[in-house]
């Protein structure tokens, strides 16, 4: 069994698909393990995607991941991680395959609807920074 990190991002909260989001994991044998409903700052945003800091992007990602509510998950599995991101697409929805979230749901490369840990490692860091170990059930 593995754990992953999905977000809900606020593109998607907004448009009210957080369920038909879910159902997308609990259909395809991903438990949820732990969720909650947050607002982060961008402080939390900039933290969370360090990684990425050098990147022209970053701080609009940070805007954006900070600009409205977003639904945090842990999702667990077989292969949860690579499962996930299968669920997911591709990053920019253009490139999605259908079917999958960010095809059906997504707006842009940035409102992408989704995240998901790209690999065990990350998962373990990205669980780690939104939930303490009581709230993984
Ligand atoms: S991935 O999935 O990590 O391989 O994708 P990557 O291309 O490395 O992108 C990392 C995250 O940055 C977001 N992103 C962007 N945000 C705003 N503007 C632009 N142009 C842009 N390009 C990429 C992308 O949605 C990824 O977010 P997460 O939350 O990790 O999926």
């Amino acid at each position: 069994m593995e754990q992953t990190l999905s977000i809900i991002k606020p593109d998607a909260v907004a448009k009210n698909v957080i369920g038909k989001i879910i159902d997308r994991f609990e259909s395809n044998g991903l438990r949820i393990a732990a969720m909650k409903k947050i607002k982060l700052t961008k402080e939390d945003a900039a933290k969370f995607y360090e990684v990425h800091k050098e990147r022209p992007f970053f701080n609009d990602l940070c805007e954006y991941m900070s600009s409205g509510p977003v639904v945090v998950m842990v999702l667990e599995g077989e292969n949860a991680v690579k499962k996930n991101r299968e669920l997911m697409g591709a990053t920019n929805p253009k490139e999605a395959a259908p079917g999958t979230i960010r095809a059906d749901f997504a707006e842009s490369i940035e409102a992408n609807a989704v995240h998901g840990s790209d690999s065990l490692e990350n998962a373990k860091k990205e669980i780690t920074f939104f939930f303490a170990g009581r709230e993984i059930l």
